[in-house]
C-alpha cells in the first residue's frame, strides 16, 4: 500500500488504542514489524487550550516507521487550526477519529456520532485536507446501529480523504460479536482509495482470513496487548520470544518521559497483559496487580518465566 509517497510495506498497522498505545508500546510494536503505527486519539480542543496532555501523547520513537496522529473533534475551524500545531508536526498522516463510541466522546457530537452527520463530518474532512499538505485519513466503524459504512466511505472519498479505516462493528456493538469482513469486502469494492480492514485479527489465520476482503492494509488492536510480537508472527518473520526484553524495552522508554509513580500504576495493565501467555500465573499476576514498584513487579515476573 502506497499513500502518497509514503510506503506502508505489508500495511500491518498498529491501532490507535487510548491509553494503551504509548511510546514505549509503539516502539516494542514497530521493533517486531508494525509497519504504521498511530498515536492515541488526540483531542484538538486541548492542543490548541490545554497542550501539556498532548505534548506527552505526541513523543514518539525513532523506530516507528510510518507515524499517524490521530486528531478528534466536532468543529471544522478548531480542527483546521490544530493541524496547525507543533505536536502534529511529526506526523506523516493525520487520520481523524469517526468510530469512538465513548460516550463522553458521543455526547460531544464526536467520534462515532459524526456517523449520524454526514454533512457535518464530509465538512471536518475537506477542511482538514484543504489545510494540510499531508495525506488525511478517517477511521470508521459500520455505523451508529447500522451499517452505514457504504455511504459513509464513499463521503469520506469524495471529501478528499486518501485512506479510510473501517472497525467492522457498529458503535452501538461496542467489541461484542464478530467484525463484520463481508461490509469490508463490500467497502474495498466500492472505494478507489485504499481501505484498511480492521476488527478481530490476533495471529496468521485471522490476518489471511481479512486479507480475503481485498483490504490493502490490516490493522491489529487487542490482537498486540501483551503480544507486540503479533507482527512478527503474521509476517512469517523469526522474532526473540523473551518477554522480559519485550517488558524491558518498553519500560526504559517510559523511563525516559514519565515520573515512576505514575509508571507503576501504568504499566499495571501491560504487565498483566505480557503476562497472559504464560503458565500457572495466576498468582503471580494477582501479586503484579498490587505490586507497589516496577522492579518487584519485574523480579514476579522474571521467577514465573524462570520456573516454567
Ligand atoms: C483500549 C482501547 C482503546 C482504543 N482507543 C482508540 C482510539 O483512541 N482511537 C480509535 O480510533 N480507536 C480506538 N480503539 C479501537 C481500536 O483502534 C480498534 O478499532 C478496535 O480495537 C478493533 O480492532 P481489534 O479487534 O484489532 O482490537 C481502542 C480500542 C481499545 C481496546
Amino acid at each position: 500500500m502506497r499513500i502518497d509517497n509514503i510506503d506502508f510495506g505489508e500495511g500491518l498497522i498498529l491501532a490507535p488504542m487510548a491509553g494503551v498505545t504509548d511510546i514505549g508500546f509503539r516502539d516494542v510494536c514497530s521493533s517486531f514489524g508494525a509497519d504504521a503505527t498511530y498515536s492515541e486519539m488526540l483531542s484538538c480542543r486541548a492542543m490548541l487550550h490545554n497542550p501539556q496532555k498532548t505534548a506527552l501523547m505526541t513523543i514518539y520513537s525513532p523506530s516507528e516507521k510510518i507515524k499517524i496522529g490521530q486528531i478528534f473533534g466536532h468543529e471544522p475551524e478548531i480542527m483546521t487550526e490544530a493541524l496547525k500545531s507543533e505536536y502534529l508536526k511529526p506526523y506523516q498522516i493525520i487520520d481523524i477519529n469517526m468510530g469512538c463510541p465513548a460516550p463522553k466522546i458521543i455526547k460531544n457530537g464526536e467520534g462515532s456520532a459524526l456517523m449520524g452527520n454526514l454533512p457535518l463530518a464530509s465538512k471536518i474532512i475537506s477542511s482538514c485536507v484543504k489545510n494540510t499538505d499531508r495525506p488525511i485519513s478517517v477511521k470508521f466503524r459500520l455505523g451508529i446501529n447500522t451499517d452505514i459504512s457504504l455511504d459513509f466511505g464513499r463521503m469520506c472519498e469524495e471529501a478528499g480523504a486518501k485512506f479510510v479505516t473501517l472497525h467492522a462493528r457498529t458503535a452501538q456493538q461496542g467489541y461484542s460479536g464478530n467484525a463484520d469482513y463481508e461490509a469490508i469486502a463490500r467497502l474495498k469494492s466500492a472505494l478507489k482509495i485504499p481501505v484498511i480492514g480492521n476488527g478481530d485479527v490476533v495471529d496468521r489465520e485471522s490476518y489471511l482470513k481479512m486479507k480475503e476482503t481485498g483490504v490493502d492494509g490490516v490493522m491489529i488492536g487487542r490482537g498486540s496487548l501483551g503480544r507486540p510480537y503479533v507482527f512478527s508472527l503474521i509476517k512469517g518473520i523469526d522474532y526473540d520470544k523473551d518477554v522480559m526484553k519485550m517488558i524491558k524495552r518498553h519500560i526504559d522508554i517510559l523511563r525516559a518521559h514519565y515520573e515512576e509513580d505514575w509508571l507503576i500504576k501504568y504499566m499495571r495493565k501491560h504487565l498483566l497483559w505480557y503476562m497472559t501467555g504464560i503458565k500457572g500465573s495466576s498468582e503471580a499476576r494477582a501479586q503484579v496487580a498490587t505490586s507497589p514498584s516496577i522492579q518487584n513487579s519485574l523480579k514476579i515476573i522474571e521467577n514465573l518465566i524462570k520456573n516454567q
